[in-house]
């Protein structure tokens, strides 16, 4: 016995050790974690527990047969973060670059299996060249299958990825597939192919962190959510964003208990409004106050600014919050804008995450960029998006709400609860401006000065629609609120809703505009 139970015990040594010392080393001379460090981070201390430790591959491709580490490159297993079940695979760059072979894609299918029986979050920390390249076709069907069983999940437990070295090919549309993707800056990449490979196909010099730093993703494709200076700052990332997230998708996200009384006024938040409505202000100023302290979250903050996308906690319970942005390109919805804020939706709708949308927006971009770009079909996203969602959704309009983008923002049109507008929200077809340019164009052009007479016209128009009393006449807004109320009448109605029951017909699924 005490010989197989060494053997155990030097097998699982082997294990631990990865890709050995010397890769190990330098890779933390790089600021780098290890594969086993990283989940010592993520989890409770003591909480986990490993499968497939011992796991090989059985490639005898180039000599590969020779070259076998226990565990095959990936530690793979479930554990608790705050008490809380999860699953877990952690990609060890040492061995073979952290490339994908068909065993390894095992042990990963294996614990998404889990998580989907258990009901429990899925959380993938990433390293990996993608596919094994001395295996092919089953390192293709190897990820082939964790796409299968990522899309499976999708909406039936949240799935978190951190990615913490270069990833490519499959290690990247993994993750994609995820709902929240963290990065870390300077030593994390994404990109469907390394630069060598690039320089082969289209001569292009490219560094990895033009190709796919965590800058690019977080800033220009939208395809990361948060980026963070070290691995040990990413892993808190990911921690943080759970605690806002449910189980899985019949349970509501954990309430936590909050010492922010939902009585307190914001009486700082009217003030935030500068006097003229063609001035920005930052909504963060209006959504942060509003929120529990120290509750916000935001996520692609640098991606698409003009739209805010973030987590917060109302009264303990969670909420996703949708907010235009005035400070960037005036708050208009564009298409990054569009997409970025309908993904967010789905996502807290999938999760049983109720929304709350603050409004203040001129419009839909116009112009041919924009046109070209698909404009309609990117907006569509988040008509949809908004008019699929069943969770409460409530909505207030600080300032402009105008012509489309006032339908899109929750409006009560698209089944909003709990509609709200501030004495300052301007609920209209277009801007004044804008709208008596197109009515009195001929009058105008009649008069001895045009300017004057669309300056007066504009003052006309701007008190018969700029104002929210005309949609609260027809029941499109609840009520006109006090701005020093806001949090108090957000709370309460967030209350209200907690029970919200709303069927949709059945189908197999609609057919959003992607
Ligand atoms: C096997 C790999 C590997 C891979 C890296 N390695 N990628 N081994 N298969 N895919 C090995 C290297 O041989 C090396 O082994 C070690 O990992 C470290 O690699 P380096 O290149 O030295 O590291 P670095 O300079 O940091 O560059 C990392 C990298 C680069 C950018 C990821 O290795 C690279 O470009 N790899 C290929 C990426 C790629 O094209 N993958 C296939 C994607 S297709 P030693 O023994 O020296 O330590 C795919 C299919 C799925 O994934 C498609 C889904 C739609």
């Amino acid at each position: 016995m005490d010989e197989k139970i060494n053997e155990l015990l030097q097998l699982r040594q082997e294990a631990l050790s990865g890709g050995g010392f010397k890769r190990n080393s330098k890779r933390h001379s790089q600021g780098r974690l290890s594969a086993r460090e990283r989940l010592d981070l993520l989890l409770d201390q003591g909480s986990f527990e490993e499968f497939d430790m011992l796991k090989t591959h059985r490639c005898q491709n180039f000599g590969m047969e020779k070259r076998q580490y226990p565990g095959d490159g990936v530690v793979t297993g479930y554990g608790t973060i705050n008490g809380r079940l999860v699953f877990v695979f952690s990609q060890d760059a040492t061995v073979l670059g952290g490339s994908l072979s068909e065993t390894f894609a095992e042990k990963i299918c294996k614990i998404m299996d889990m998580a989907e029986r258990a009901g429990a979050p899925l959380i993938g920390l990433n390293d990996s060249g993608g596919a094994r390249i001395q295996e092919g076709i089953e390192s293709l069907a190897g990820y082939a299958e964790i796409f299968e069983r990522n899309v499976r999940l999708s909406g039936v437990v949240p799935q978190l990825s951190g990615i913490f070295g270069p990833c490519a090919g499959g290690a990247v549309y993994s993750p994609a597939l995820t709902d929240i993707i963290m990065m870390v800056r300077r030593n994390s990449y994404m990109f469907l192919t390394g630069p060598k490979v690039v320089k082969s196909v289209t001569h292009e010099d490219v560094t990895t962190e033009e190709l796919g730093g965590a800058d690019v993703h977080t800033g220009v494709s939208g395809v990361a959510h948060l980026a963070y200076d070290s691995d040990e700052e990413t892993i808190q990332g990911l921690r943080r964003a759970l605690s806002y997230l449910p189980q899985n998708n019949m349970e509501s996200p954990p309430w936590e208990e909050n010492a922010d009384s939902a009585e307190r006024e914001t009486p700082t938040l009217a003030q935030v409004l500068p006097p003229s409505a063609q001035q920005p202000y930052d909504m963060h100023q209006i959504v942060i106050p509003c929120m529990d302290k120290q509750s916000w979250m935001e996520l692609q903050p640098d991606y698409a600014p003009n739209m805010i996308t973030g987590f917060a906690r109302l009264g303990g319970a969670v909420v996703g919050v949708v907010a235009n942005q005035p400070n960037h390109l005036a708050g208009v919805l564009d298409s990054d804008a569009a997409g970025k804020a309908a993904r967010f939706v789905r996502m807290c709708d999938a999760f049983n995450i109720p929304l709350v949308t603050f409004v203040d927006v001129p419009g839909f971009m116009p112009g041919r960029q924009q046109e070209h770009q698909g404009i309609i079909r990117h907006g569509a996203k988040l008509l949809y998006a908004y008019a699929e969602a069943t969770v409460p959704k409530i909505t207030l309009i600080l300032r402009k709400a105008y012509g489309g983008a006032y339908c899109v923002m929750s409006s009560k049109h698209l089944r909003g609860d709990v509609n709200y507008a501030w004495p300052s929200a301007e609920i209209a077809v277009m801007g004044a401006k804008g709208a008596v340019e197109i009515l009195y164009a001929r009058e105008a052009a009649a008069q001895d000065d045009p300017h004057a007479y669309l300056r007066h016209k504009e003052e006309e128009y701007q008190k018969r629609f700029a104002n929210p009393f005309v949609a609260a006449e027809r029941g499109y807004v609840d009520d006109v609120i006090l701005p020093e109320r806001t949090r108090f009448r957000l709370c309460r109605a967030l209350g209200m809703l907690n029970d919200k029951r709303s069927e949709r017909p059945a189908r197999k699924h609609g057919n959003m505009p992607l």
